[in-house]
Formats: C-alpha cells, sequence, structure tokens
C-alpha cells in the first residue's frame, strides 16, 4: 500500500507524489518564524511596540503554516520511498525538533496575544524556538541532500535503493571530474 510505503523502493509516485508535498510547504513556516523572532529582537531594541505587533501576527502565520507542515512531514514520513539508515534515524530528531519548536512558538504567541510590554523571558523563549526550527530545518535538508530521502529510488545507489541501506560513498570518477557523465 502505497500509504505504509516507508523505507520501501517504492513507485515515483508520479508527478506529485505525496512526500513531495512537504519539501512545497515547509519554505512558509521556516520564513515566517524566523522572520518574526529577528524583527522581533530589533523591535525590543529600538523599543517599537508596533513592530512587535506585527511580529506577533508572522508567529501566528508561522505556527499555524508549520501545522499545515507539520501534516505533510508526517505524510512524508509514512510514504517517503528509499533512504539511508542515518536519514531513518535523523526523521525522528527532525519530527522532535520541529515539533517542539512549533508547539513552543504557539505558546510564546499565546503569552504576547495582549499588546506589549512583552517579558525578556518570552523573547528569549522565541529565540529558543527559532534555533530549535533552524537545527530541525537543517536536519531535514541533510535526510534529503545527503540521505536520499525523496530522491527517486531509481537514481539513488543500489544499496540504498532498497530500502534503509548503509551510507553510500561519495562516487568517485575515474579522471577526476565530478562533473563527468552530465
Ligand atoms: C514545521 C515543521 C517542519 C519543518 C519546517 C520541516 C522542514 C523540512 C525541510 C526543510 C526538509 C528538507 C526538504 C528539502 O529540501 O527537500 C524536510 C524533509 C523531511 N521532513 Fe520535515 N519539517 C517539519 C515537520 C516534519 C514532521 C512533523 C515530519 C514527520 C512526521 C517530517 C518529516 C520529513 C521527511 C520524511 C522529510 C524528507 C522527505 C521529504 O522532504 O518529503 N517533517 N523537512
Amino acid at each position: 500500500m502505497l500509504l505504509l510505503a516507508h523505507g520501501g523502493t517504492g513507485p515515483s509516485g508520479g508527478a506529485f507524489p505525496p512526500w513531495e508535498w512537504h519539501p512545497a510547504t515547509v519554505h512558509f513556516p521556516i520564513a515566517f518564524l524566523l522572520g518574526a523572532v529577528a524583527l522581533d529582537l530589533y523591535a525590543w531594541w529600538r523599543e517599537r511596540a508596533d513592530l512587535a505587533r506585527t511580529a506577533t501576527g508572522l508567529m501566528a502565520a508561522g505556527v499555524i503554516t508549520g501545522v499545515v507542515a507539520a501534516g505533510t512531514g508526517a505524510v512524508a514520513f509514512f510514504t517517503v520511498p528509499a533512504h539511508t539508515a542515518e536519514a531513518h534515524t535523523l526523521m525522528y530528531w527532525h519530527l522532535g525538533l520541529n515539533a517542539s519548536a512549533l508547539g513552543l512558538f504557539a505558546a510564546v504567541v499565546f503569552l504576547r496575544r495582549h499588546p506589549e510590554p512583552h517579558g525578556a523571558k518570552v523573547r528569549i523563549a522565541g529565540v529558543l524556538a527559532a534555533a530549535l526550527l533552524a537545527a530541525g530545518g537543517f536536519l531535514g535538508g541533510r535526510i534529503v541532500y545527503r540521505g536520499g530521502a525523496g530522491i527517486d529510488p531509481a537514481v539513488l545507489a543500489p544499496e540504498v535503493r532498497g530500502g534503509h541501506g548503509e551510507q553510500p560513498r561519495a562516487p568517485r570518477p575515474e579522471n577526476g571530474d565530478p562533473h563527468k557523465g552530465h
């Protein structure tokens, strides 16, 4: 069954397979939430209550789009075809870091629902949530670009193509030209 194809060779999935919804949705929460925290730090420094309110609005947009990204992430988790064993382990860290970041951001938005002044603790909690999100996003990229998750199995190394393969070595072109064969 396609929905439980996690770890198998899997079909290529057609024009827009279910695991590709996730990379199409992740940029919104990352941009909204990291942008919100950067704006809020500026607002704190310049004592700009108007900008702090905008930052709270951006954070709320980030939490809403983050819930969508978490949903598409769950779909990817159960449908994504072949990937390395390392990528499989990293998926749990990716899930945990991003879920923690979203939960913390949701709490921060709740605490900021009333206008200024926001305490330093609430603002620092936003910075911590941004760090968790950045680490989770970094692992997401690693899962794809180093672990092959979401890449068409047809173009993966044979030992990875079959499911949770070992980490493949980088190809060593015979003439030293990394673009040979393009
Ligand atoms: C706000 C929450 C999340 C963010 C911002 C996020 C971010 C990312 C990013 C940046 C990538 C790399 C995409 C690429 O460059 O192609 C990725 C991949 C991935 N993420 Fe997430 N993620 C989130 C939640 C989740 C959750 C909750 C799960 C699992 C239940 C998950 C599972 C995956 C999987 C399986 C991949 C690799 C395959 C694919 O991209 O479809 N993610 N994520």
